[in-house]
């Protein structure tokens, strides 16, 4: 049975009562969960991040960071290097890193995120096409590593090989699952979802590090010899994995983080990629009041480039936790289905940028290389992923 008083410490009484509706297995997992929390970290994440919430509005130290513009190379620069990138590709300098581990919840889709088929072809399905042109081009098969979590792995994986894994490489496709969090009620309690077990969400892109860490798959790419690591999204239908000139502009700067932007629109919802003490780093645009985010012109769009000698050294620090609230489906007190806010706890990746020394951004044309796809209905939609693609001819 748990503890009443040790309950009512963390303001966690509620569970006690719950429990009496419970059957001894419920029960039992509940307490088995319990015992592996740590109330008063939860208690504090709770404390810090709802109750006394704080937005970013002294921007006094922030500052644009230093870009190249893709469209002012002349074609000259363009080939070379582009040819520099296919090189460094060829010679095993670089793996692609895609975070696919997200609920994708404003979609309102219940697989994973990159099984959505547009018009006959999934999202995993556009990128891992491109990756096959980088081995046709250059001979060289790159190490493809796919942060999943516990919401969608086994889905994930199903889907790849139900797909024969678009014809790349299986033995150069390593999936990896992130960790989970748990949730909790805008009363800082913790919820119980639909099985009647302790609700946790996956911990936000943050974890994709030490996940990778974890998983042996750094060690894989430190084994390997592999000096960069690409980093993209699952939703941008547009997104050139590891194309050779973003490849090349990296090799040619060879800086901790090099990473990839597009000029924002005034009030769109992308973190702004600034400078705050001499570090590069992205506000995120949920923390961020729009006037101030309409100063910068450098949208996140999450492509970047990391060396892996910055990854190794900074793999163990601690990132912050962040606040997102949900409609959550959870039970109520007499167990029945309700939909309720809920608060997420999320680890951002670009909270590593802080521990990073040298910093270089190459600003490209939206039109031709972002188009996420966000929402059912409307901006970032099912209706522009597909235009787009159509334009682009990538469908
Ligand atoms: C993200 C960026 C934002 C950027 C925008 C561009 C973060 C924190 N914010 O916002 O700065 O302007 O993309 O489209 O990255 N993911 C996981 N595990 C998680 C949560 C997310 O793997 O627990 C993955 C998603 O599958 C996705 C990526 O991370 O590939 C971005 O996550 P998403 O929730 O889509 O972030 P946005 O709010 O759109």
């Amino acid at each position: 049975m748990l503890n009443k008083n040790q309950l009512a410490k963390y303001n966690q009484d509620h569970l006690y009562e719950y429990e009496k509706l419970m059957s001894t297995n419920e029960k039992e997992a509940l307490e088995e969960k319990l015992a592996t929390l740590d109330l008063e970290f939860i208690n504090e994440l709770y404390q810090d991040l709802y109750v006394n919430k704080k937005t970013i509005d002294d921007v006094s130290s922030v500052t644009e960071v230093k870009y190249d513009i893709k469209d002012q190379f002349s074609a000259e620069e363009i080939t070379r290097l582009e040819q520099m990138g296919l090189d460094a590709i060829k010679n095993g300098q670089f793996a692609v890193l895609l975070m696919a581990g997200g609920q994708g919840t404003r979609l309102g889709y219940k697989g994973p995120k990159g099984s959505f088929e547009i018009e006959g072809t999934s999202l995993f399905e556009l990128q891992a096409r491109q990756l096959i042109t980088l081995q046709q081009q250059t001979g060289h098969t790159i190490e493809w590593f796919i942060m999943t979590s516990d919401i969608n792995h086994e889905e994930t994986l199903a889907y790849f090989k139900d797909h024969n894994y678009f014809g790349y490489d299986k033995e150069a496709i390593h999936f990896f699952m992130q960790d989970n969090i748990v949730a909790l009620s805008e009363q800082g309690q913790l919820v119980l979802n639909e099985q009647g077990r302790i609700m946790e969400t996956p911990n936000g892109n943050g974890g994709v590090f030490k996940s990778l860490q974890k998983s042996g798959n750094l060690d894989l790419i430190i084994d390997k010899n592999i000096k960069y690591i690409f980093l993209n999204n699952i939703d941008n239908v547009l997104v050139k994995v590891l194309d050779p000139l973003f490849a090349g502009f990296t090799v040619e700067y060879d800086r901790d983080i090099t990473s990839k932007t597009i000029q924002p629109k005034p009030g769109e919802s992308v973190g702004r990629l600034v400078n705050v003490d001499s570090k590069d780093t992205v506000l995120e645009y949920s923390e961020l009041d729009t006037e101030v985010a309409n100063q910068f012109n450098n949208a996140n769009i999450g492509i970047h480039a990391f060396k892996v000698g910055f990854i190794k050294n900074a793999v163990e620090r601690q990132l912050p936790y962040h606040l997102a609230i949900k409609q959550l489906n959870q039970l109520d007190e007499n167990f029945g289905v309700v939909k309720q806010p809920t608060l997420k706890f999320e680890l951002f990746y670009f909270d590593i940028f802080k521990y990073a020394t040298s910093f270089v951004t190459l600003q490209v044309p939206r039109t031709e290389e972002f188009s996420p796809l966000k929402n059912k209905e409307g901006k970032d939609s099912v209706e522009t992923a597909t235009e787009d693609l159509k334009r682009m001819k990538l469908i």
